[in-house]
């Protein structure tokens, strides 16, 4: 199978490249990203020089180079995105443009091609957020409630791509899927933003009082999903895709990165809150567990441990990464705050 990925420079499409590469040992893998801010190759050491992976430059809104490069896959399985939140109330253009626009421009593409699936890599942050204290997680059904430009943008897109399959029969997989945590991912996002600032003597802001919910769910687990999708979905459908971790807060998520690296107490700094903070996020992976026969392997506190270590152990990844472009957005987002 040729499969043709977007945004696999990178944090969860890096780490997808790798997993299929090693799970799948006779298919081919074309990677077409931008390198934006997010993407970075040397995610993808190990991948690169091998006769299976190909890496192609290039923009998703681009038509004439979407089409060249897609030609001849099987399936496509679209991660290139805008990804960040904060950056999304920043500025919220290129959220549309990339999201939404690239989304399209893809989808014509997949028509053309004629490819067996179009799989698109989705969030649960388009249902909007749950209350704490109650039980409700999102589900399939869930009505589209998205609260942030990001999550806007994101919902738009997969109302595009249902709506290619319901009126063109292209064949589409969609996943929306919890917070994702594990190697390679940007610093900006709160866990290995936290890493890296505690590894650096600095404190980890805390948006608002810090009792916010999200489903960490290890990357890993969401590049098998993934696989199951391809594998056994059913073009037309939808699955939610979550971990194993149970309402654990913000404020707990960073105590136990605090005490994992063995810093100090008053390295948490409470911060101004974030516009329209989704309060809670949970998801109901019972479809997927019931149709795919999906469960999450990777515990939180193992693999939150194992993925400090990566980050304490790749400290010049991460220190590149945090130079130039990040330094500026840091000071945009957080001073005075
Ligand atoms: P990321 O920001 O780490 O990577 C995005 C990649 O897309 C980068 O390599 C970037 O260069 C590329 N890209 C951006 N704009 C592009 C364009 N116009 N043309 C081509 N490539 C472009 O993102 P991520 O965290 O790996 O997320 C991947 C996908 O998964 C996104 O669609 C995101 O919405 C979704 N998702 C992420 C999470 C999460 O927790 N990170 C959870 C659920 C869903
Ligand atoms: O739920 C899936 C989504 O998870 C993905 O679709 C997004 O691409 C991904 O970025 C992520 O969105 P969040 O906004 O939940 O992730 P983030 O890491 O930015 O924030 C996680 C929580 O931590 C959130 O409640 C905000 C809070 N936070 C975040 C940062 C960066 C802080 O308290 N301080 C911070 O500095």
């Amino acid at each position: 199978m040729k499969i043709f990925v977007t945004g696999g420079a990178g944090f969860i499409g890096s780490n997808f490249v790798h997993y299929w590469l090693r799970e799948h040992r006779t298919d081919e893998i074309v990677n077409f990203d931008a390198l934006t801010y997010a993407g970075n190759l040397e995610n993808l050491r190990g991948a690169e020089g091998g006769k299976r992976y190909r890496f192609i430059k290039g923009d998703i809104t681009d038509a004439a180079a979407i089409a060249e490069a897609m030609a001849g896959a099987d399936a496509v399985v679209h991660f290139a995105a805008e990804s960040h939140v904060d950056r999304s109330i920043l500025g919220p253009a290129v959220f549309v443009q990339t999201n939404v626009v690239g989304t399209q421009v893809l989808l014509d593409a997949a028509l053309a091609a004629k490819v067996k699936r179009f799989h698109h890599v989705s969030t649960d942050e388009v249902f909007g957020q749950l209350m704490l204290g109650t039980a409700e997680a999102f589900r399939e059904d869930t009505p589209y409630h998205p609260r942030n430009p990001y999550s806007a943008s994101k919902a738009a897109a997969d109302h595009l791509v249902r709506a290619y399959a319901t009126t063109y029969g292209l064949p589409v997989t969609i996943s929306n899927t919890s917070n994702n945590f594990g190697p390679y991912q940007f610093p900006e996002k709160l866990i290995p933003l936290a890493v890296t600032n505690l590894l650096e003597g600095k404190p980890v802001p805390v948006y608002g009082d810090g009792k916010y919910v999200r489903d960490w769910l290890y990357v890993e687990d969401h590049c098998r999903a993934i696989d199951l999708i391809l594998q056994k979905g059913k073009a037309g459908e939808t699955y939610c895709i979550g971990g194993l971790t149970q309402d654990i807060s913000n404020l707990e998520v960073v105590k136990k990165i605090i005490a994992l690296l063995g810093a100090e107490g008053s390295a948490m700094q409470f911060v101004k809150d974030r516009p329209s903070h989704d309060r809670r996020y949970a998801i109901d992976w019972s479809k997927a567990k019931r149709e795919l026969g999906y469960a999450p392997a990777h515990s939180f506190d193992e693999w939150l441990a194992k993925t400090v270590a990566w980050y304490r152990e790749n400290t010049a990844w991460w220190q590149r990464v945090k130079s130039g472009e990040y330094q500026r957005y840091y000071r945009e987002q957080y001073e005075n705050r």
